[in-house]
């Protein structure tokens, strides 16, 4: 079987006491794009923050490209090349557009296949950034700054890129056009992990499905088999 880009095997997540997540186990294919799907609380976000290394599994494996991280710092995880569009963007707000990118950079890795992603090259695909490169992040509208947490992540030329509810909060244009861009990153070979809560808009773009339920996986499939299947998805996501 092919190397896998991200893989959670067998695990547990706590905060504190809390026993969050139960043998969670999935993987990402190299190029591929996964779709992490599930209510509220159901803790996708907790996978993303066990992926990065934010929150450390107290039991099972966490590997990037077939390389064990598990108890590895977000630094060292980042260094391996992946990189988190946090949910709620988490931009710094009294920086400039220019600055929050380039506190980010990070030069790509000696056998990446990329070109590497720069100011320029994060400012041609959101020109909007551009027009507004000296302005305070904090002044940018919802989508701008949605653009912005996904160029800051570019800016560390990852190799597996985590985007913990994109769409959220947006208007259904901007939706629209920051799932055009996540089309592109997965063309251009990105592996991604895209969480949402709305499956509708992650089964036009992603290649698996993984839905949680109540820090489990509930099911793994792919968009097509899916799409047949309204009670399972009404079982685990609720009605859309
Ligand atoms: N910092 C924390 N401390 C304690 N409990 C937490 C913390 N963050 C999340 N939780 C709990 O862990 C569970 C999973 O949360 P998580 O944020 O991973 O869910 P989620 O699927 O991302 O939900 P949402 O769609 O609302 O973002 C929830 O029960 C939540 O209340
Ligand atoms: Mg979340």
């Amino acid at each position: 079987m092919a190397t896998s880009a991200l893989r959670l095997e067998n695990v547990d997540a706590f905060y504190g006491d809390s026993h969050v997540l139960q043998n969670v186990s999935f993987e990402l294919g190299e190029a591929r794009m996964l779709g992490l799907l599930g209510r509220n609380g159901a803790g996708k976000s907790t996978c993303m923050n066990v992926g990065m290394g934010l929150l450390s599994a107290r039991r099972g494996e966490v590997s990037v490209f077939g390389e064990p991280v598990t108890k590895l710092s977000p630094e060292m995880i980042a260094a391996r090349g992946v990189a988190l569009v946090p949910q709620g963007r988490r931009i710094f707000r009294s920086l400039t557009v220019r600055e929050n990118l380039i506190v980010a950079a990070r030069k790509p890795d000696a056998g990446s296949k990329h070109a590497p992603w720069t100011i320029d090259t994060v400012f041609a695909m959101f020109p909007r950034l551009k027009e507004r490169s000296n302005q305070m992040a904090a002044h940018l509208s919802g989508g701008e700054q949605q653009m912005l947490a996904i160029g800051r992540a570019l800016m560390g030329n990852p190799r597996v890129l985590l985007m913990d509810e994109p769409s959220e909060g947006l208007a259904p244009q901007i939706v629209a056009e920051v799932m055009t861009t996540i089309r592109k990153l997965k063309e251009s070979g990105l592996s991604i992990v895209l969480v949402e809560q709305n499956p509708n808009l992650v089964f036009d773009v992603a290649d698996d499905i993984v839905i949680l339920n109540t820090g489990g996986v509930a099911v793994v499939s792919t968009p097509a088999a899916l799409r047949q299947d309204d009670a399972l998805l009404r079982q685990h996501l609720g009605v859309f």
